[in-house]
């Protein structure tokens, strides 16, 4: 009989890095607040979690962050305007972002890695499962990654990652996970994790996209986890040590991924999300077609 674990509510978005790879749009501005079509990249983030079932929202900031703090919460002069506009459709796009979720913020001091963000969530999370969201990762609201996740940690316990199969000679941007198949088609159990391999080291050509799953028994791994690539705490190493020993803290598991996911920390990749999204959405999606259609013939 498998014991009944508790629902997750808490997800961890680390936000603290510099977005160096688009300045000098980032040189005042968060990188998680750049608009992919009409909002900020990090409101499609915190959608995720919460159509996720997790409506607690710890997002872990550094310096010059405060524009995340205030675009979550309420603006009362703009909705004032608004309203006494009567424009209701642009006041309650207004609203909606300080509506989503109860949120928290926590400053990360020291920028000393992913693993070490995560850490800072420790207070805040407890005893808990959670959910780790990585703002650069944009997953299409159409695919359910998350959800298959957390179904995935009540059926087995432990931590959750979520892979995808990417072209060998990328593997070294990502985290790769060696693992084995289980008897459901999209689950695999890790059994070994490599931040950031060359492609002659890499287990796999199994990618870690940014969504987590973790069992809390992770920080105590990270409070352990010496620094890794790049001098930082990694959270793939602390990973590794759950996934070589589960009497810490349970199995890893992985969701493989075949839907559609951007990598809005890649300026190439940020466009195409934006011209993606836009051609699907309904009030521009039309007009925005023809424009790309003509324009691809005409001009390229
Ligand atoms: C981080 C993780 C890496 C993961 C990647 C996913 O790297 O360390 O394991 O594959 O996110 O986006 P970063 O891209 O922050 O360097």
């Amino acid at each position: 009989m498998t014991t009944p674990r508790a629902q997750i509510t808490k997800a961890v978005i680390p936000a603290a890095g510099l977005g160096t790879r688009f300045l000098p749009a980032t040189k005042s501005t968060p990188k998680e607040m750049l608009p992919v079509v009409d909002k900020p990249a990090i409101q499609y983030v915190v959608e995720e979690a919460v159509s996720a079932g997790l409506s607690d929202v710890l997002m872990v900031t550094g310096r010059n962050k405060r524009p995340l703090e205030d675009h979550f919460d309420r603006n009362y002069e703009l909705e004032q305007v608004l309203r006494d506009k009567g424009d209701e459709a642009k006041l309650s796009k207004v609203e909606e972002s300080s509506a989503l979720a109860t949120m928290h913020y926590v400053r990360q001091g020291d920028p000393r890695g992913l693993g070490h963000a995560i850490l800072c969530a420790a207070p805040h999370v407890g005893d808990e499962a959670f959910a780790v969201l990585l703002g650069d990762d944009l997953i299409d609201p159409r695919d359910p990654l998350l959800t298959r996740m957390t179904q995935v940690r009540e059926q087995h316990g432990g931590s959750v990652i979520a892979l995808m199969e990417v072209e060998p000679q990328n593997i070294h941007l990502y985290g790769c996970a060696a693992a084995q198949p289980t008897g459901e088609e999209d689950v695999v159990r890790v059994s070994d994790l490599v931040e950031k391999p060359s492609s002659d080291e890499a287990p796999s050509n199994l990618a870690i996209i940014g969504r987590y799953v973790l069992d809390p028994a992770v920080f105590d791994v990270l409070r352990k986890t010496e620094p890794g690539r790049g001098g930082e705490i990694q959270i793939t190493d602390a990973l590794q040590t759950l996934a070589a020993e589960p009497s810490l803290g349970g199995p890893v598991h992985g969701v493989v991924f075949r839907g559609r996911r951007y990598d809005t920390g890649d300026r190439g990749d940020y466009l195409r999300a934006i011209v993606r999204l836009a051609c699907e959405r309904e009030d521009l999606g039309p007009d925005f077609r023809d424009w790309l259609r003509s324009f691809v013939t005409e001009e390229m």
